[in-house]
């Protein structure tokens, strides 16, 4: 791949990923150091979004999928949830203009039958219009957990009165939130904690994965590239050795 920008020249000898996944963390704790509330962190975090599809679609990403609200979310305290969703409503409505201008795929996955009306229609209204878009996909892991979306699946499995042979790894990504999207290659999570949080249980078999101290308001570009460059050091072995290496016996 050839980068005209400077910055993106340290990407140039590697493969790029398809897919990025990010669990975007931290806004509480981004907020707590500086002493105003959280939801002034959630506004930033939501702005962030905003550089870093800008700086997926410079580095000609595939799918960059995003971590916003996940189903054990729902158990925090009813003024936080409210102040998120309206974030999250007026930015989707605010940004829609730009995902038809940008060409960019808006696509959700989770549970979305717990989120406010007003909220579906808004998402299935992007998803559709923005459907034939094919600069970037931009996946919303929203009302999201791997194992509601493992059990969902379940479900469906059982509805179709499949036989048991007929069950096999590619059927089961056939049936799931994500399906036709390719398993993340890079997942990266901020603000230092070094879990998954019920994100991508199936999907991220192979993920490789990056940890940051930053918390995700702080996150930039910058660091994307940062992240982008450290798997392009990695070895993916997907449980196989090494064509060369020495013989086994
Ligand atoms: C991530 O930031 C945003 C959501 C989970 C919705 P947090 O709100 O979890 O921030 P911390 O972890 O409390 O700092
Ligand atoms: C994960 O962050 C979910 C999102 C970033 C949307 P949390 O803050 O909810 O995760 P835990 O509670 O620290 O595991
Ligand atoms: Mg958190």
């Amino acid at each position: 791949m050839y980068f005209q920008r400077k910055e993106y020249k340290i990407l140039e000898k590697g493969a790029i990923p398809r897919h990025i996944a990010i669990i975007m963390d931290g806004n509480g704790r981004w907020s707590e150091l500086r002493g105003i509330s959280r939801s002034e962190g959630h506004k930033r975090g939501a702005e962030n979004v905003r550089e870093i599809v800008k700086a997926a679609l410079e580095i000609r990403l595939e799918i960059l999928s995003l971590y916003a609200f996940s189903i054990e979310n729902w158990m925090r305290p009813e003024d936080e949830i409210s102040i998120i969703m309206d974030i999250l409503e007026s930015s989707l409505t605010e940004e829609f203009p730009n995902f038809m201008k940008e060409g960019i795929r808006f696509k959700v996955i989770g549970d979305r039958q717990r989120l406010h009306r007003s909220i579906r229609v808004l998402i299935e209204d992007i998803e559709e219009a923005t459907a034939n878009n094919n600069n970037l996909i931009l996946q919303c892991a929203l009302s999201y957990g791997g194992r509601d979306e493992i059990i969902r699946t379940v479900k469906k499995v059982l509805n179709l009165n499949l036989s048991t042979e007929d069950i096999d790894e590619k059927g089961i990504s056939e049936l799931l939130d994500t399906k036709g999207i390719p398993d993340p290659d890079l997942i990266i999570r901020t603000s230092g904690e070094q879990r998954v949080s019920n994100f991508l249980l199936w999907q991220s078999a192979y993920s490789e994965f990056y940890f940051t101290d930053t918390l995700w308001p702080d996150f930039t570009k910058e660091e994307l590239i940062e992240a982008i460059y450290q798997y392009q050091l990695r070895n993916r072995r997907f449980g196989r050795v090494e064509l060369g290496t020495i013989k086994c016996i």
